[in-house]
């Protein structure tokens, strides 16, 4: 094996939103369940670790005021996509999370980016528009539809990929692909269509291909500054590939966001500025 080469890590900007009305009263995808009791206190203290974690990486962290009665307004990554100063604000699948959209409108606006548009395709935002040096890595099939992303096309000027999720519990391009560097991946490929997987051994033959029980420690819903790699503490094996490929894991742990489905990368907003 040839030695792994050195990865430069570039700063960062997210938006990231505290779970102060954190709860699953509603079940949009299987991790949900709302008979189980969630520890909101518990959430907190995870997501002001990942906070912490990010911040002491180097990245700048800026934060939307939390809502009441949006009790999934912590997983920003869904709100907008951002590139080059330019923000395609989502449009939400299910009615239970339709509010968000406006607070990040609003968010946005105000912090003065221009131009802010707002999808008119069901498009859940960087969970499923995943930006990958001058591309973007686009899921449907589950939420976000096609035609947002030729939307997404049009408005962000970059050429989409479109890609098709066929497994219920990997309903967010996020939870089951990762970007690592502009030219590197990872991936757990049983969560896409054939056509899709051939697509992406074809784009990114370096992969880094993630096994079934990584994927669903979430593993794969990681955020990377090029040379580390933040996720779930529990994808063992991932971390031991990401090291092994020259990049940093750096875990973290947040089992009470796990309970709707989210893990650090939905917590995530990435601000790309112009
Ligand atoms: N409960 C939320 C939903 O189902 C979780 C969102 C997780 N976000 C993500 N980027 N995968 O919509």
């Amino acid at each position: 094996m040839t030695a792994s080469p050195h990865r430069e890590p570039r700063r960062r900007r997210y938006l990231l939103c505290p779970p102060a009305h954190f709860a699953v009263s509603y079940a949009i995808n299987p991790w949900m369940d709302p008979g189980r009791p969630v520890d909101r206190a518990a959430a907190d203290r995870q997501w002001r670790r990942l906070r912490a974690v990010l911040r002491g990486l180097g990245h700048e962290v800026l934060t939307l005021d939390p809502l009441p009665g949006l009790p999934d307004m912590v997983f920003t990554a869904n709100g907008a996509t951002v590139v080059d100063g330019r923000v395609l604000v989502a449009r939400f699948k299910y009615a239970e999370r339709a509010g968000e959209a406006a607070a990040h409108r609003r968010w946005f606006a105000r912090a003065g980016y221009r131009p802010v548009h707002t999808a008119t395709q069901v498009n859940e935002g960087e969970g499923d528009l995943l930006v990958a040096g001058r591309r973007i890595l686009a899921g449907s099939g589950l939420r976000t539809t096609a035609p947002a992303h030729r939307e997404a096309q049009h408005l962000l000027g970059l050429p989409v990929v479109t890609l098709r999720l066929v497994d219920p519990r990997f309903y967010h391009l996020d939870t089951a692909l990762t970007v690592l560097s502009d030219d590197q991946i990872m991936y757990w490929p049983p969560a896409l269509a054939p056509t899709s997987r051939r697509l992406l051994a074809a784009l990114y033959p370096n992969a880094i291909l993630a096994d079934e029980a990584d994927a669903a420690a979430f593993g794969l819903n990681a955020i990377s500054d090029g040379r580390h790699v933040v996720l779930p503490r529990a994808a063992a094996g991932l971390a031991a590939q990401l090291h092994a490929h020259g990049y940093r894991p750096v875990p973290v742990e947040m089992p009470e966001l796990l309970k709707a489905g989210g893990g650090p990368k939905c917590c995530t907003l990435e601000l790309r500025g112009a």
